[in-house]
């Protein structure tokens, strides 16, 4: 493993700046394997050295990834000028520089949705060549046709834009609300592709909630705004 600076290590791990990192190791409080460690630019084996903040141990992670269960009417983005953010409802724990949400959904849709600060692994799944499903639920106002069914499973042609293959299987009606839920599956990412698809049939959607993403699907227990660390297992499931 590659080594980093030690005011790098607890700045990245601890979610802290470079500043204050720098101010804990001159105030004597960070040991490496034991020993006091003042200088910043000391070099640690994140894997093998044991990095410890007034006698507390610092685990290392190079990446996180976390499972979100997005509520309506936040954007999926890093910042934004006006509007709440799925970072900004992050709990402290799980807050570190460089988390984004790797796919959008659009601000009124709701479920799963995976921030990581690892850019390689989002562009893998995100990468329209590796086609990892995406399960959603979707509410229409409307039952559907047969035909119509077929015609989104076949790949639908709007305007000048190609939709790949979907799956789509009816799930229930809800008779309190009046609503038809559907399931379908999509494994490309466009933009409102589901909105614009299901406007195109002459049904649209009047509610979306992602449930999978690839072989992981949205944890029940997280509350709509909670979030959670993935376990390396989950993680591995998400491309699987
Ligand atoms: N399709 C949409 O229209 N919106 C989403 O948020 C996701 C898929």
């Amino acid at each position: 493993m590659e080594k980093i600076r030690i005011d790098k290590f607890l700045s990245s791990q601890l979610n802290i700046s470079r500043t204050d990192a720098k101010k804990l190791l001159r105030g004597g409080q960070v040991t490496v394997n034991g020993e006091k460690a003042d200088k910043a630019e000391l070099p640690v084996d994140a894997d093998r050295d044991a990095v410890a903040v007034g006698g507390k141990a610092v685990g290392y992670k190079k990446h996180l990834y976390i499972m979100m269960n997005k509520p309506a009417g936040v954007v999926s983005a890093s910042r934004d000028e006006n509007e709440k953010t799925v970072i900004d409802l992050l709990p402290e724990p799980l807050r570190r520089a460089g988390l984004f949400p790797a796919g959008r959904l659009d601000k009124d849709t709701t479920g799963f949705v995976l921030i990581t600060d690892d850019g390689a692994f989002a562009h893998d799944i995100l990468s329209p060549r590796r086609h990892v499903p995406k399960n959603y639920t979707v509410w229409t106002q409307r039952a559907l046709t047969d035909a119509e069914t077929e015609r989104f499973r076949g790949g639908m042609t709007v305007g000048d834009t190609v939709f790949e293959k979907a799956e789509i299987e009816p799930d229930r009606y809800d008779p309190d609300e009046n609503r038809w839920l559907y399931s379908v599956t999509i494994r490309e990412g466009r933009y409102h592709q589901l909105k614009i698809m299901f406007a195109a049939l002459g049904a649209p959607l009047v509610r979306l909630r992602r449930n999978r993403i690839g072989g992981l699907a949205l944890d029940p227990s997280l509350l709509p705004g909670q979030a959670r660390e993935l376990t390396p297992e989950e993680v591995s499931s998400v491309k699987g």
